[in-house]
Order: C-alpha cells, then sequence, then structure tokens
C-alpha cells in the first residue's frame, strides 16, 4: 500500500473528474489517496507520491486554484518528494499543456523526482480524459509494484 497526493489545478471541472477517478482507482486497490483541490503545502505529505493533474488556461497558464501552491513551491527543497504529472490540455493552443510542464519544471527545480514521464491528455482527441489517465496509472502501477 502506498500514500498518494492528488494535486488538482482546475477551471472547468475537467481535471476535477481526472482526480476522481485516479483516487477511485487507487483507493480500489487499497492505496491511501486525498484529493486536493486548494493545495496547502502544510496539508501534503511529503513521504507520499504527488500526483498533478492539471489543466492548462489563458495563454499557457496554470488555473488560478494552483498558482499560489506552484509560486509557494519555488522557494522550497522537496528532495524528499516523488511525483507524476498528468497535463489536459488542447492541441489547438501553442501552449499545448504548458501548465503541467510549469508544474513539473517548478517540482524538478525544488529537487523531486518524476517518477516516470509526464502524460498529456488532448482533450480534441479525448473527450473522456479520465479513461486515459486511469488506464495509464494503472500501467504506471503494475510496472511500479512489479519493480518494487
Ligand atoms: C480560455 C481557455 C484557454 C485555454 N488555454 C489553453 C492553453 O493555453 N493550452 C492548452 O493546452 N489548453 C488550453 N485550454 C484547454 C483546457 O486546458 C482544456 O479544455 C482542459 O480540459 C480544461 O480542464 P479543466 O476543466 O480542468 O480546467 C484552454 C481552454 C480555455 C477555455
Amino acid at each position: 500500500m502506498a500514500k498518494f497526493e492528488i494535486i488538482v489545478g482546475s477551471v472547468l471541472g475537467a481535471s476535477e473528474y481526472v482526480a476522481d477517478a485516479l483516487q477511485e482507482t487507487l483507493l480500489s486497490q487499497t492505496h491511501s489517496v486525498a484529493v486536493h483541490l486548494t493545495p496547502e503545502l502544510n496539508n501534503l505529505d511529503q513521504s507520499a507520491t504527488w500526483l498533478i493533474c492539471t489543466s492548462t488556461h489563458g495563454a499557457g497558464d496554470l488555473p488560478d486554484n494552483i498558482q499560489a501552491f506552484a509560486e509557494q513551491l519555488k522557494t522550497l527543497n522537496l528532495s524528499k518528494v516523488t511525483f507524476l504529472v498528468i497535463g489536459l490540455g488542447d492541441s489547438s493552443y501553442d501552449t499545448y499543456c504548458y501548465g503541467s510542464i510549469q508544474m513539473e519544471n517548478i517540482l524538478l527545480n525544488a529537487g523531486a523526482k518524476l517518477l516516470c514521464p509526464a502524460l498529456h491528455i488532448d482533450v480534441l482527441n479525448h473527450p473522456i480524459p479520465e479513461d486515459v489517465a486511469v488506464e495509464w496509472l494503472q500501467s504506471w502501477l503494475n510496472t511500479h509494484e512489479q519493480s518494487a
């Protein structure tokens, strides 16, 4: 059993749906998991795996609900943290999935360890992004459990 902190960035709710589906998948496999819609450092366990699940808005910006958190991370040493990234975006924008790329870079710069390459979900091609996200997470869990 592992512990996950799902950190959500969402404006219109799609990433929230994805986070809920990921939570369900993890709980069904007896992992411990919390979903954070207003992420705050004090409420996050740094020994858990952080699962970033964020869309992109504006011109490549992070959703409002996660911006303050992202700023906070820039000043920290997070070398104990391991993380996964799922980005939702629309490939018709030049700044495709740039919000999730920003989060990834902020965490890497803070010393956190990315456990596998990020999943970028193009909502143009995947009208039900939670299906792709759950499949990806399940595949990572399978690989991770085999190598653990
Ligand atoms: C006003 C607006 C701006 C957007 N800008 C971007 C963008 O810069 N890059 C991108 O990849 N997707 C962009 N998108 C697409 C959203 O990221 C996508 O629709 C996503 O599924 C929204 O998820 P959410 O409901 O969790 O916020 C934009 C969508 C809107 C409505």
